[in-house]
């Protein structure tokens, strides 16, 4: 608790805001790593695999920008082949710890974007009452943030998906009913998704789709983190051993299901199609 507090202190002391509880996970994240590292390891080298081989298949003469979704602390982020391979790599997040920034500033062609990727946590802030926003509308999302990038031929969504409508219904008004909260969350999640096939260059996706809760071996619960979602995506599939040793749950191993696309714009579309 205390390195994870020095940690959390470092990064506001050198400015980094915390609006909506971003760097507090990351330090979280940072801090389960640290317990985890090995049962952790299988995962982050097979997610890394994937969007370092997803991005070396772009021709040599489209190596200009890269972009990193969720960049956090790099920990599936194959940060030193994409600088190699890229003249320009942009990280995007809504936190960015001191070692991460360090980073960026030692490859030199490393730059931090600090940017809420779906765009409304702030607005669903709104007053309870209010009409929610639409998250299907509006806003040109991805694709506009793609545009703004002159040269993108490279884009790496690192494990954020799932994590998007829980900083999403963190921020909702209390009171909001289930369903609206899950038709919000999967909005975000769709949108997500069409953001990344509207990119104009290969798009590598990274992500858990399924909680499961293990009791020596036998699945004592199921949890859908895609909030109904199904991606309808064909690629690779690896289980990520999150949580061991009744750290999350009590008695329970707890592993997350992960799904991995090096390309989603490349027809990737397996028989149950988007739903
Ligand atoms: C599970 S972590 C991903 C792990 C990260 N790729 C790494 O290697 O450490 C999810 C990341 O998504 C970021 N994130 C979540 N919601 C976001 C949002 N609305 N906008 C930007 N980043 C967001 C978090 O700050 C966090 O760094």
């Amino acid at each position: 608790m205390l390195a994870e507090a020095v940690k959390y202190a470092a990064a506001r002391l050198r400015g980094q805001a915390d609006p909506h509880g971003h760097l507090a996970q990351q330090v979280a994240i940072w801090a389960r790593h640290r317990r985890h590292s090995a049962a952790w390891e299988p995962h982050l080298e097979r997610a890394k695999a994937l969007a370092l081989g997803a991005a070396e298949a772009c021709p040599e003469g489209a190596r200009r920008t890269a972009l990193v979704l969720g960049s956090g602390l790099l920990l599936d982020v194959p940060l030193d082949g994409l600088s190699a391979l890229f003249e320009r790599v942009v990280l995007a997040d809504m936190a960015f710890v001191p070692e991460v920034r360090a980073k960026a500033a030692r490859l030199g062609n490393v730059e931090l974007l600090q940017a809420d990727l779906t765009g409304r946590l702030d607005r669903l802030r709104a007053a309870p009452g209010e009409p929610l926003p639409d998250v299907a509308a509006g806003e040109a999302g991805l694709a506009g943030l793609g545009a703004s990038l002159p040269g993108l031929d490279f884009a790496y969504s690192a494990n954020l998906l799932s994590q998007l409508p829980l900083f999403a219904l963190e921020a909702l008004p209390p009171g909001l009913d289930a369903a609206r909260r899950t038709e919000l969350a999967a909005g975000l999640v769709r949108r997500h998704l069409d953001g990344l096939a509207a990119l104009p260059c290969p798009a590598c996706l990274v992500t858990d789709v399924t909680e499961r809760g293990l009791r020596q071996g036998a699945v004592d619960y199921e949890a859908d983190l895609l909030f109904g979602v199904r991606p309808g995506l064909a690629g690779e599939m690896w289980v990520w051993d999150m949580a061991p040793n009744g750290e999350a749950v009590r008695g329970l191993d707890v592993v997350r299901v992960v799904l991995g696309v090096a390309n989603v714009r490349a027809g990737n579309v397996c028989d149950q199609g988007r739903a």
